[in-house]
């Protein structure tokens, strides 16, 4: 099946602010994470079954530098996962990560990690 869009301008936002000055996001924007370390983007996905399921964060980056984030699923941490640079905040990539998810309703946070904080937030994709 197709996996279901959840857009990062309608997520839950800690330290970060909605904007649509760089085209190309899906969507009506994408969300800038404030330059510092703990701004987060938390979605609330659900999922038909409990188990595996693949994750795609799109993002832009127009930094050389990478900028992780720390995700939590229903709170819990599961990692780091990486956001190099895309070449420009126009251009949109796509990350993906595997974590389990509940039958249901889950969240999914992304936390920033570094003093740059979190890339450009456009969607996560859950398939
Ligand atoms: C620039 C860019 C923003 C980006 C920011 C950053 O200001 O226009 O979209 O979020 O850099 O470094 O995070």
């Amino acid at each position: 099946p197709q996996p279901t869009r959840y857009e990062a301008e309608n997520a839950t936002i800690s330290n970060g602010v909605v904007e649509s000055n760089h085209t190309g996001f899906s969507g009506t924007g994408f969300v800038n994470y404030t330059n510092a370390v703990g701004g987060y983007v938390e979605w609330t996905v659900t999922a038909t079954v409990a188990g595996p399921a693949t994750l795609r964060f799109g993002y832009a980056n127009g930094t050389a530098d990478n900028r992780p984030v720390n995700l939590a699923v229903n709170g819990a941490a599961v990692g780091d996962v990486d956001f190099p640079g895309t070449g420009a905040w126009t251009s949109y990539a796509g990350v993906t990560t595997t974590v389990n998810l509940n039958a249901g309703t889950n969240t999914v946070r992304a936390t920033a990690t570094t003093a740059n904080g979190g890339p450009n937030a456009d969607y996560l994709d859950v398939g």
